[in-house]
């Protein structure tokens, strides 16, 4: 059983979830008895209590919240791995229904949407860090070049936007770093629309993938990958009173 107010997916819409990963040492059992064997052995196998309870909730609640668009309990929910360790819903064809979750610090974004792979990512912005040396190593050429142009106090929004767009972009895809971080050029300028503009490996990837940029807490970044022009967004938000079953 789940407690969550049914809410119709359409076609068009991502249904966009944020979620906080403290949750009380009191409420883990509970999500930990909706893992599959794989997914506690998973959780096992990460020795610090922290990073472990984050997965745990994370797994537990994606099962949930995932639950409340089928008709399946949470513990009978069956993933599949793509070949890059992507996860989807077992038999996604026939259900129609595509997700993808990232986390960073405590918090986790999940979105779902029907008919398309999608991707999500959500960062911490983190104030003092080198950012042209880490755009030198995992941004293409453009972007490095847009980032160039940025003013001092722009550069920390244009190395997020960039690093999540990125992400969500590899992440809607599934390889990863599998495929080059500098064989694909996104957005990141603040006046620029979010988008995919270069994809060498396919130059027709730029007209199949929208990039969103998501509004999320003060201090985070996210962005999602979807292949919906003009998607409807629908922010749903996980209660914490809601998150023992
Ligand atoms: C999984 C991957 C795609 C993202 O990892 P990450 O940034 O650590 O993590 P996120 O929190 O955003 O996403 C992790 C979740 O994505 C999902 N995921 C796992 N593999 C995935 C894949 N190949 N594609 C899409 N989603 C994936 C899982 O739900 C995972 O959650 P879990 O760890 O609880 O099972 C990683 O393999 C990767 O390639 N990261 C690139 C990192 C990087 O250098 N980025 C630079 C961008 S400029």
């Amino acid at each position: 059983m789940n407690n969550i107010l049914p809410r119709p997916l359409e076609l068009g819409e991502i249904h966009l979830w944020l979620i906080s990963l403290d949750v009380a040492a009191d409420g883990i059992p509970a999500l930990l008895g909706l893992l599959s064997v794989e997914e506690r052995r998973r959780a096992e196998r990460i020795r610090i209590l922290k990073p472990r309870n984050h997965f745990i909730v994370a797994r537990g609640l994606l099962r949930k919240i995932l639950s409340s668009y089928l008709p399946i309990s949470p513990e009978e929910l069956d993933f599949d791995y793509g070949p890059h360790g992507k996860p989807e819903l077992r038999n996604a064809d026939s259900s129609g229904i595509h997700f993808n979750l990232s986390h960073s610090s405590n918090l986790a974004l999940l979105a779902i949407n029907r008919k398309y792979p999608i991707g999500v990512d959500i960062e911490t912005a983190r104030y003092g860090r080198s950012f042209m040396k880490l755009a030198e190593r995992f941004f293409s050429c453009r972007e490095i070049d847009d980032l160039h142009d940025l003013d001092e106090e722009s550069v920390l929004a244009g190395f997020y936007a960039c690093w999540t767009r990125k992400e969500a972009y590899l992440k809607a895809i599934g390889t990863g770093l599998a495929t080059p971080l500098n064989a694909f050029d996104v957005t990141l300028k603040p006046e620029a629309t979010p988008a995919l503009v270069g994809q060498r490996l396919d130059p027709a990837e730029t007209e199949r993938w929208s990039i969103i940029e998501i509004k999320v807490p003060a201090g985070y970044r996210a962005a999602a990958a979807t292949q919906w022009i003009a998607p409807r967004i629908v922010f749903r938000q996980w209660q914490s009173d809601d998150q023992t079953p």
